[in-house]
């Protein structure tokens, strides 16, 4: 699978966003050494502090199914939909991901018709374990 493909999957999962506060749509699609993909949305709370990001969404439910072989990530984000502009996971999901994935975990954006891949260990630099 290559870098757009995983976009075009970050893509399709952002279209299941629930997000009527923000209007921002956010995707991601996680892929694991063994093929496996999951996706996730944003998913918005009328008290803003449950929200969940797409990342965790989908990092969660890869992990809830005992699957923490992880690759590589693609994530889409934008307002209403736009995803001209590439959309960096907040630092709440760098640590969640840093949790499960080695620092060359590849992370795929999407910038304009491009893609713009960085590692986990450029997004989150001497990152917290104990
Ligand atoms: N959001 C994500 O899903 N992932 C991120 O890494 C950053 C932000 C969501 C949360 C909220 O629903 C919307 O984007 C605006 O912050």
């Amino acid at each position: 699978m290559t870098a757009l493909d995983l976009i075009n999957c970050a893509k399709k999962a952002a279209e299941n966003a629930y997000s009527p506060y923000s209007h921002f749509k956010v995707g991601a699609a996680l892929l694991c050494k063994d093929g496996t993909l999951y996706t996730g949305c944003n998913i918005e709370n009328a008290s803003f502090g449950v929200t969940c990001c797409a990342e965790r969404v989908a990092l969660f439910k890869a992990v809830s199914e005992k699957n923490t072989g992880f690759c590589e990530i693609a994530i889409v984000g934008g307002k209403d939909g736009d995803y001209t502009h590439p959309c960096t996971p907040c630092g709440i999901c760098r640590q969640a991901l840093s949790e499960f994935c080695t620092p060359d975990l590849k992370v795929h954006l999407c910038d304009g018709e491009n893609t713009k891949t960085l590692t986990l260990a450029e997004l989150l630099p001497h990152s917290f374990s104990l």
